[in-house]
């Protein structure tokens, strides 16, 4: 599927709003702060952080984060068009695959912003999680 344009506004604006969202980030055990925003069809920016737990594997990845408030406050018929990542030690931070997953769940066209191994990169959700699984 062709990746729709974000403008640069917009993902200037994304961008932002995944940097502020990173600032409420609760990682007291990686000391990794990660922020994602997620824009939807709608144009609405929903936001995130990583929440963690001293039961680890109970925390929860920014982009989870963004994406569940979506829902919460939208509903489930929402669709994902671009989403920004950002941490808090410049180092690059693809999202993890559960997150792949459930970004291709609510957006299969989404355009993914993060910072790649050689700086900023923009890709494709199918790019990144090819094959994504459906029922
Ligand atoms: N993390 C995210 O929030 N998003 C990513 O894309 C990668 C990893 C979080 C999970 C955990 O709280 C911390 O980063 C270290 O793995």
């Amino acid at each position: 599927m062709p990746t729709k344009t974000v403008s640069s506004a917009t993902e200037a604006k994304l961008l932002q709003a995944a940097k502020q969202a990173m600032k409420h980030a609760h990682a007291p055990y990686s000391q990794f702060r990660v922020g994602a925003a997620v824009l939807l069809t709608n144009g609405k920016i929903f936001s995130g952080c990583n929440v963690e737990n001293a039961s680890y594997g109970l925390s929860n990845c920014a982009e989870r984060t963004a994406i569940f408030s979506a829902v919460a406050e939208v509903g489930p018929g929402i669709e994902i068009r671009a989403v920004s990542v950002v941490n808090d030690h410049g180092v690059p931070c693809s999202p993890c695959g559960a997150c792949r997953q459930v970004i291709f769940e609510f957006g299969p066209n989404a355009t993914i912003f993060f910072q790649g191994a050689s700086g900023p990169k923009q890709a494709h959700i199918t790019e990144l999680l090819p094959e994504g699984f459906r029922l």
